[in-house]
């Protein structure tokens, strides 16, 4: 993002719907756009930070339906269970909006109103399924077992006239754009997802529901028996916010620094339908479309009887906010899925700052207190030792390295690099000993006490957009400034000589690590996963479960099994020529990225390099039989030129070869390193 360097950082979160209370995913999303701006703001960034709640839709209807309330009663009451959450998790929004509010109806009927008046909205007649859950239609096609593709949840079948925005005409221009500004779909892999939905032709968009099925929602300006569908309404709340059709000067000076976060399942509505709803309105596109993955409780790990059912949000009163906040922060890599355990959220609380960050402070503040009168002692010479040097540069070359990361999005390295820190402060303190030679050498002590007070002060500058609450805390319990609302404030030698250490207790007390697995080994999480049952991949597609020779059952999704030998040469497949054989392009190739597909047990979601210009996405059903991290750098074989395929919501572009007998799958792989995208045949 290194175009964020001057000008406005917009950061929008996604509105999140009412017909349910947040959970981790809604907080670890608002947290992380608070983190960005944050920082931005200590790169000294105007910066306008925006969430809300989306409120219209039949997901809300039918909850409202659900209490016995009237929809409007239903999301007054509901959106408070967010609005008022941010707050206590030190969340330092701008804005809150709520799709239901009079300055979002007025944009969205101007919107349409443009649109139909250009000639981009037509009427034309609907038929498909529609899938509450994601608001989404879809074509028969499209649904797998029926199911809605995205959730596996119950679609419906309807056919009516409807409203349509000529979405299809965009197409071309889309992908033009994503071409010229490749990092405008953040990371990598979900640009390539959606340059890989986008080779398919694309539809208009139904805008529209009629009254009669869904009363909840803003009516279309020139069609009173229509309101619109919830999402084109939803998109427009970035614009509403920043005062699109209200003050052209504040939208055009806001929008140019836009920058959409989002999680991956969220793609297509904001890079396809947004998008080209911004290209019809003749709006700029936004900045960045920056899309987290998800945090994934691993159920088979939790269960009542071994105590460890965890609710995430709860951590927060348990912990504190703080912790958490470090916790989401740490633990995940923006754009991949990550586990959240209570287990792993202690872990990191305990070393990182129970120990590494807390015992520190702890130390030298009782210390001071004792030896040292209770006051920041002068620097004077140091101590004197080469290590002040050392400390000195680590430090100070902390904001820029810091401020390269987060703009990477890299937070989680961003913090490792601030606790490198920390880590190199309580080595500096072993080195130069101001314990043992507080009597034979004081100032030696009290500039070795400096150096580390200083480099800890540094450490929780540049903590403080991650732990807000307790930065600001220990800062004025070591005697040190206020946060810098700038990083270029941070400079060495600005904490007073004299100041009061007020430190008491410690600041991040311990917390005891329960035996999550101890009393079930088999629920450990294995470095490579137990292989599944006689074939039991092949049976999982298969109907009913029922065991049947393993070609008559459908492979896994983006899995081609070479089966063995049923024992029925009737299901043996036909003979094909060698020119059927040579259509099919088998290639070797690299797994670069490997992770868990959110609510499958099955599948795998991998980067792979085939030897093109850009890795492409598979979705194996091998996860039964193999963990992610086992796979990263393994060469495999695949079938190249396969359609690339819808899974999960999740476009599959090749499709991994294995093998498979009373153990489980086995993919292949060459007997050496071949280069990434070798041919085989
Ligand atoms: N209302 C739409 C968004 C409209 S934006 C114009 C919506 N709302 S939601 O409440 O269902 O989800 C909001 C966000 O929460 C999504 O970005 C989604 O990715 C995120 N999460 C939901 N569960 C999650 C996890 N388990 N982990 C991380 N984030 C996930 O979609």
């Amino acid at each position: 993002m290194s175009d964020t360097h001057s000008g406005v950082f917009y950061i929008t979160t996604p509105i999140y719907y009412v017909n349910d209370r947040p959970h981790i995913g809604h907080g670890y999303c608002t947290i992380l756009a608070d983190v960005l701006a944050r920082f931005h703001r200590l790169f000294g960034q105007e910066t306008y930070f925006l969430t809300g709640t989306d409120e219209h839709g039949q997901k809300v209807q039918e909850a409202a339906v659900k209490r016995g309330m009237s929809s409007q009663a239903h999301v007054d009451d509901m959106h408070r269970h967010f609005r008022d959450l941010w707050p206590t998790l030190h969340v330092s929004n701008d804005d809150f909006i709520r799709t239901t509010e009079p300055r979002h109806v007025r944009v969205v009927q101007h919107a349409l109103q443009l649109l139909w008046d250009r000639g981009l909205i037509y009427r034309g007649e609907y038929e498909g399924f529609y899938s509450p859950r994601v608001e989404k239609f879809f074509a028969a096609d499209e649904l797998v077992d029926g199911k809605c593709p995205e959730t596996g949840g119950e679609v419906h079948q309807i056919k009516e006239s409807n409203y349509f925005f000529r979405m299809s005409q965009y197409r071309d221009a889309l992908v033009a754009h994503i071409h010229a500004h490749p990092d405008f779909i953040r990371p990598e892999s979900r640009r390539n997802e959606v340059l890989g939905f986008l080779k398919q032709p694309l539809q208009d968009l139904c805008i529209s529901r009629p009254k009669a099925r869904l009363e909840w929602g803003i009516p279309l300006p020139f069609d009173p028996d229509y309101v619109t569908y919830v999402w084109f309404d939803a998109l427009l709340n970035y614009c509403t916010a920043a005062g699109l059709y209200l003050d052209d000067e504040r939208f055009a000076h806001l929008w140019c620094g836009v920058h959409h976060l989002i999680g991956k399942d969220i793609l297509t509505t904001h890079s396809v339908y947004w998008t080209t709803m911004l290209m019809a309105l003749e709006l700029p596109l936004p900045r960045h479309i920056i899309a987290h993955g998800w945090w994934l409780v691993d159920r088979t790990k939790m269960s009542k009887s071994l105590g460890n059912v965890v609710d995430p949000l709860a951590m927060k009163d348990k912990y504190g906010v703080d912790s958490l906040r470090y916790f989401l922060m740490r633990e995940m890599v923006v754009g991949l899925d990550a586990d959240f355990t209570e287990e792993a959220f202690l872990k990191r609380h305990n070393f990182d700052l129970a120990n590494d960050l807390g015992n520190l402070a702890n130390r030298l503040a009782k210390f001071v207190q004792r030896s040292m009168g209770g006051v920041v002692p002068a620097p004077g010479e140091g101590s004197g030792t080469p290590h002040d040097d050392d400390l000195r540069a680590m430090a100070t070359g902390l904001p820029a390295r810091v401020r390269e990361l987060v703009e990477d999005l890299r937070i989680e390295a961003a913090v490792e690099a601030v606790m490198n820190l920390v880590r190199r402060i309580n080595r500096y303190v072993a080195e130069t000993e101001p314990f043992k030679v507080i009597k034979t050498d004081p100032a030696h002590a009290a500039g070795a006490v400096y150096h580390a007070l200083e480099g800890l002060r540094f450490a929780l500058n540049l903590l403080a957009p991650i732990m807000p609450g307790k930065c600001s805390e220990l800062l004025a319990a070591i005697g040190a400034p206020p946060p810098v609302t700038s990083l270029d404030a941070l400079r060495w030698g600005d904490l007073p000589a004299g100041a009061a250490v007020t430190l008491q207790d410690a600041p991040f007390p311990r917390h005891e690590v329960p035996t999550f697995q101890a009393a079930d080994p088999g629920a450990a999480p294995a470095p490579a996963r137990k292989p599944g049952k006689a074939g039991a991949a092949a049976r999982e597609a298969g109907p009913s479960g029922a065991p049947g020779p393993a070609d008559a059952t459908p492979a896994p999704m983006g899995v081609a099994q070479a089966g063995v030998a049923s024992g029925d040469p009737s299901a043996a497949p036909a003979k094909v020529t060698y020119d059927h054989f040579a259509a099919l392009d088998l290639r070797v190739g690299t797994v670069l990225a490997a992770e868990a597909v959110a609510k499958s047990d099955k599948l795998l979601r991998l980067d792979v390099d085939l030897g093109e210009a850009r890795p492409r996405q598979v979705v194996a059903g091998i996860a039964k039989a193999y963990a992610p991290a086992d796979l990263v750098g393994r060469q495999f074989l695949f079938v190249a030129n396969l359609e690339p395929r819808k899974v999960f919501g999740l476009l599959s572009e090749a499709m991994v070869l294995a093998g498979h007998d009373d153990d489980g799958l086995a993919a292949f792989s060459p007997l050496r390193p071949l280069p990434a995208g070798a041919k085989a045949s």
